[in-house]
């Protein structure tokens, strides 16, 4: 997999999971996302990094921050942006994705932001695709959801400056969770030394082995003197077969509450990639306290997505 995201001088070609991708690549493009936090504030909000080329959305799967961050930042890169609407195109006319991406690609895309329910579906379009247009991973099934993993491990350097002295908890249904499997990769990477699961068993991963994680089924052991929470929704829609477990009892012994914050470390940050359900595994006094860094993570998110996209088309600096 990681071959065929990066090219021959290292470099990323497509982004398809964070699994592979090196330490200093990944704080290449944190150098590049922490240029681009500004633009945002600027009275004219772009830079021409990505002009004259065009980024495809396609979202097989519904979206609020993702597809939209996606656009705002290729919008600030100043490319043009195609948002295809997936249930009025001629998907439903029974057309493969594959063709919908060659004509999209006839038409001009060089970059196209997939989120599909199957996973690895982003990795055979990539394998489809030829050397100039690029491919990016918006998030396939459980697998993975790489710029996900990155704008949560830039927060945390954002907030707490370094990896390597860190304790994470990742907490809920870690599972059926894509941004769980990119944030952990990532953060492995950096060189967090403490990565914590707490969930129940039946929410805990089991493709996971070779990573060295420690794993909790009790909140109060799983976050003590812990420097960052990041709390996961039940991915109900990925747990085909599955009992899910009713949203009240598993409130009562995982849903992060104010009391939870007194044996994680005083400055903890509270995250959650969103979207989130409250009162099941987040009460709205944590989620909207002044630990709780939520609304940071969408703001970077556009920094990251600018840093990716520019980096895919060959523009760092
Ligand atoms: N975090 C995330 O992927 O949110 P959306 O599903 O709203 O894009």
């Amino acid at each position: 997999m990681s071959k065929l995201q990066l090219s021959n001088d290292g470099n990323i070609k497509h982004l398809l999971t964070t699994e592979g991708l090196g330490r200093d690549l990944i704080h290449k493009i944190f150098d590049l996302a922490e240029s681009f936090l500004n633009v945002g504030n600027r009275e004219i909000k772009n830079v021409p990094f990505l002009r004259g080329k065009t980024v495809c959305n396609l979202f097989f799967e519904n979206s609020t921050r993702t597809r939209t961050t996606f656009e705002i930042a290729a919008k600030r890169l100043s490319a043009d942006v195609i948002n295809l609407d997936i249930d009025s195109s001629s998907q439903s006319k029974g057309e493969s994705i594959f063709d919908t991406v060659d004509n999209l690609i006839s038409m001009g895309s060089d970059i196209f932001v997939i989120r599909h329910p199957e996973p690895g579906m982003p990795e055979l379009i990539a394998k489809h695709v030829g050397d100039n247009v690029h491919i990016i991973n918006a998030g396939d099934g459980n697998h993975a959801h790489p710029t996900q993993g990155l704008l949560d491990a830039f927060t945390i350097k954002k907030f707490k400056d370094r990896f390597d002295n860190l304790s994470v908890a990742i907490v809920g249904d870690i599972k059926h969770s894509r941004v769980a499997r990119s944030e952990i990769h990532a953060l492995s990477t950096l060189g967090v030394p403490d990565i914590r699961l707490v969930g129940p068993s039946e929410f805990m991963p089991t493709d996971m082995g070779q990573l060295d994680l420690a794993i909790f089924e009790n909140m109060e052991n799983g976050l003590k003197n812990v420097d960052v929470i990041m709390m996961l929704r039940i991915q109900k829609e990925r747990m085909i077969g599955s009992i899910i477990p009713e949203d009240e009892k598993y409130s009562e012994r995982f849903g992060l509450r104010k009391k939870h914050l007194l044996v994680a470390k005083k400055d903890t940050i509270i995250m959650h990639p969103g979207p989130m359900n409250r009162g099941v595994e987040i009460d709205s006094d944590v989620a909207d306290s002044k630990q709780s860094v939520i609304l940071a993570q969408v703001t970077f998110g556009i920094a990251i997505r600018m840093a990716v996209m520019s980096m895919l088309i060959g523009k760092n600096i």
